[in-house]
């Protein structure tokens, strides 16, 4: 999404000034083109020679600079530019946006333009906490601005609070979602993803190879084009993605649960987690000591959350998994009818680069008519995107009928 993005970096003068190297470095490994503009006091924390040297391109600092090289950079800058990114963004320049004041390059350039505007805060807290401030922020929210969180943590005055820059990787992400067309806006999309991990004793569990990573890039990608998602997850070690409410998990039986109490909300609904079919009769509660010689498990069934919610699903938009080591695609076009799904999207466990763990994966989609689409190999961001398109077409010819 960022392959050739133009972006045009605002640093200002905090601390986190040095972590726009970091920045600069991660959002040209994602194809974008970078250009910088530095506050006079940013340059009190990083040389522009640095970030000259890793955005490739000269750095500007000053609105005045001798005539035989002049250039208007104000404006060229805001011509060049698909996004604007501040970040570090310290009080100062965020009291200078909400409040018309164009007094150096920086403030100036965001005043003469009107493209997709981040802003990332990075103070001390109590600054960041002072109710001007506050004010600032809610008042550049208003405006369109769209203005990240900042994380809590140590800060650089030794003090904890809030007041950190977001990490880098969130920051990406939030351009990325910054530059992606609005789609989905206002559509409430719940997502199951990742395992489930069903308890032999308290240290003992049976679970599966799910790795959650395509039900994560569905809540990702849902994101980015403006739905509004409830990410229902399993037990991952994936960072969590910028889902609107997040609800962590265990059991079959726990997500069975928050399936039921918030599906009803959501106008689509996608089964990407890969649920344990069974669950041990009884949990212990105290460890399973090997004091046998053979030892059964007895299993009990687990609810099929997707099945239940296919009977009950009314005008709501149903897309399931199906993970197959053989007969693929008349197993995914059986569940799709049995469980009364409206998309099943198949993959084959057998093949490369496709199924559990992996970064890409190659889906067949199924519509409920039977229509069959087998799509390349592609990363999970670009098949969650693929099923997203799908999903709106449904959507589109519903609401034509209405
Ligand atoms: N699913 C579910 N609840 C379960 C089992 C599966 O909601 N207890 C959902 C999955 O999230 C997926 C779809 O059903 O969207 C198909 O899952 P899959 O494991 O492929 O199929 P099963 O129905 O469990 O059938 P089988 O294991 O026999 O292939």
């Amino acid at each position: 999404m960022l392959e050739n993005k133009k972006i045009v970096l605002g640093v200002t003068g905090g601390i986190a000034a040095y972590k726009a190297a970091e920045l600069i470095r991660a959002l040209i490994k994602k194809g974008a083109q970078v250009k910088v503009i530095m506050t006079k006091s940013a340059k009190e924390f990083i040389t522009p020679l640095t970030l000259q040297t890793l955005s490739q391109n000269q750095v500007y600092t000053d609105m005045f600079v001798p005539a035989e090289k002049y250039e208007m950079a104000h404006i060229t800058l805001a011509e060049f530019a698909d996004a604007f990114v501040i970040a570090p963004a310290t009080g100062n320049i965020i009291g200078k946006i909400a409040s018309g004041i164009g007094d150096d390059l920086l403030s100036t350039t965001i005043m003469a333009q009107e493209k997709p505007t981040l802003i990332c805060p990075a103070m001390n807290d109590k600054m960041l906490a002072n109710p001007i401030v506050q004010k600032n922020i809610n008042k550049l929210k208003k405006f369109g601005y769209a203005v990240m969180e900042s994380a809590e943590g140590e800060l650089a005055c030794k003090t904890k609070g809030k007041g950190r820059l977001p990490d880098i990787a969130e920051i990406v992400e939030a351009v990325e979602t910054l530059l992606t067309p609005k789609d989905f806006a206002g559509v409430k999309i719940l997502i199951t993803a990742g395992p489930t991990e069903e308890p032999l004793d308290p240290v003992r569990f049976i679970t599966n190879l799910s790795s959650g990573k395509m039900g994560y890039a569905l809540a990702v990608e849902a994101h980015r084009r403006g739905a509004e998602v409830t990410l229902i997850s399993g037990p991952t070690n994936l960072p969590l993605p910028p889902a609107g409410k997040i609800i962590k998990v265990r059991t079959a039986k726990e997500m069975h649960k928050a399936v039921m109490d918030n599906y009803k909300k959501a106008a689509v609904i996608i089964k990407a987690a890969a649920v344990a079919d069974y669950s041990p009769k009884v949990s212990a509660t105290e460890k399973i000591k090997k004091d046998k010689k053979t030892l059964s498990l007895e299993l009990k069934n687990n609810p099929d959350i997707i099945a239940d919610v296919g009977r009950n699903k009314g005008g709501r938009i149903l897309v399931g998994f199906a993970m197959e080591t053989q007969n693929l695609l008349a197993n995914a076009r059986e569940k799709l009818k049995k469980k009364n799904m409206d998309l099943i999207v198949a993959n084959n466990l057998r093949e490369e680069g496709a199924g559990f763990r992996t970064d890409t994966n190659i889906i067949t989609i199924i519509d409920r008519a039977g229509k069959t689409e087998p799509l390349e190999k592609m990363t999970k961001i670009e098949a969650a995107g693929a099923i997203l398109d799908r999903v709106k077409k449904i959507i589109k010819k519903s609401n034509s009928k209405k």
